[in-house]
């Protein structure tokens, strides 16, 4: 019954379907139906849920819930990894934010992530935005436990390996650097739980290629930013001894590399090779893909308008810029529908003054911003 169940899981009416059927069953058949045809295409990134916990601790294995949007495999890595998933709910914390800041003034605005765990359809169906959002997640938290690591939150990791390699200007590798190693390890563990069929293979849908590969290529973006960071010592600075470690940038800058990814990702489709299944362009002429590069298999739709069927919710009443050609300008952001023009007054401390010991004056300034809003 469940394989035609997932067959027919293809055809829009599926949930009615189901649900009808499941109605009708107990309550656990019914739960057991949902999970089932759930588990392939809904659940890879429900993790992100977790941004939404305010509380930091985590004493007990009953805090692993599938409320958060973990999977059966997700809640065991949490019960035996309580230590570290303070910083787990950090990472969906800043993949939210980081999205939402890059793609602020885009029609799609990356707000549909915060449905998480029920994705919504720009986040199902295959598209760019979905790619960005599994890469952001798998990068942020191969950034999050790697710091975590350096700072010392967890006895499972320490501070990264020193480079092998001798330096070579006049320093000496030393510092405590971020553990990317045990990051991406985690990372790689944590995400790829949902990929992994019941018996341990994994899966090979296209749908499970392509979040698999982007996944990956979060990790990636993060090894490739590493960067030496330095510290020097000697006599009132005079940098006589310089010691050295890999660092990882602010997440931000990962965001916006992510962000170019983004704009560059590769349309793909499944292929069978020998007697594997992989991704291959679309574009024939190119000859196969980087491990750093995004990958998408249905186009995206313009997001001008809502539609149901693609998870759009248009740009009605989003702000814009009037001044811009760009991205966030009123033409491109209103899609050619027009804008109208308002201003509005905010009240602003401004002429600050310090005064002898030891306060801080300020006078109220009203200031009028002039703002564009799309019909
Ligand atoms: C974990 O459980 C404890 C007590 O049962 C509770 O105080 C805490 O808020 C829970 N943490 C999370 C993240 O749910
Ligand atoms: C994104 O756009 C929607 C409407 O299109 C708006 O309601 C929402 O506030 C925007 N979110 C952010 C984070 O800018």
């Amino acid at each position: 019954m469940t394989t035609r169940l997932r067959r027919r899981n293809t055809r829009r009416n599926t949930w009615i379907y189901v649900n009808m059927l499941a109605l009708s069953c107990s309550p656990f058949l019914r739960l057991a139906l949902i999970v089932l045809l759930c588990a392939d295409r809904c659940a890879a990134v429900k993790w992100l849920a977790l941004h939404r916990i305010k509380q930091k601790t985590w004493e007990n294995a009953r805090n692993c819930s599938k409320m958060y949007g973990l999977i059966p495999r997700q809640v065991k890595i949490c019960k035996q990894n309580l230590d570290l998933m303070a910083t787990v709910a950090r990472a969906s914390h800043v993949s939210v934010e980081t999205c939402q800041n890059q793609f602020s003034d885009r029609r799609w605005n990356c707000s549909s992530i915060t449905n998480v765990p029920s994705l919504p359809k720009d986040l199902v169906r295959g598209t760019r935005e979905q790619s960005y959002v599994y890469a952001i997640a798998s990068s942020a938290l191969v950034h999050s436990i790697a710091r975590a690591c350096s700072i010392g939150v967890t006895t499972k990791c320490s501070c990264g390996a020193l480079p092998s390699s001798s330096p070579s200007t006049g320093f000496k590798w030393g510092g405590c650097g971020d553990d990317v190693h045990f990051g991406l390890f985690f990372a790689e563990v944590f995400t790829e739980a949902v990929l992994t069929s019941k018996k341990g293979k994994p899966k090979t849908s296209k749908r499970a290629l392509t979040n698999k590969h982007n996944f990956r290529a979060g990790r990636q973006i993060v090894t490739d930013s590493l960067t030496t960071a330095c510290k020097c010592h000697g006599v009132s600075g005079s940098c006589s001894i310089k010691t050295c470690w890999k660092a990882l940038p602010d997440f931000d800058i990962i965001g916006a590399k992510l962000k170019d990814r983004y704009s560059l990702a590769v349309e793909v489709h499944r292929k069978r090779r020998k007697k594997e299944k992989v991704l291959v362009p679309i574009n024939e002429a190119k000859s196969g893909i980087r491990s750093d590069e995004l990958v998408y298999y249905t186009k995206s739709p313009d997001y001008c308008s809502p539609d149901h069927k693609t998870g759009s919710i248009g740009t009605h009443a989003r702000l814009c810029d009037e001044q811009s050609y760009g991205p966030g300008g009123c033409d491109t952001m209103c899609c050619g529908r027009g804008f109208h023009s308002f201003t509005m007054d905010v009240a602003e401390r401004c002429e600050c003054k310090y005064y002898w010991c030891c306060y801080v004056k300020c006078k109220t300034c009203v200031k009028t911003l002039h703002l564009s809003q799309c019909r």
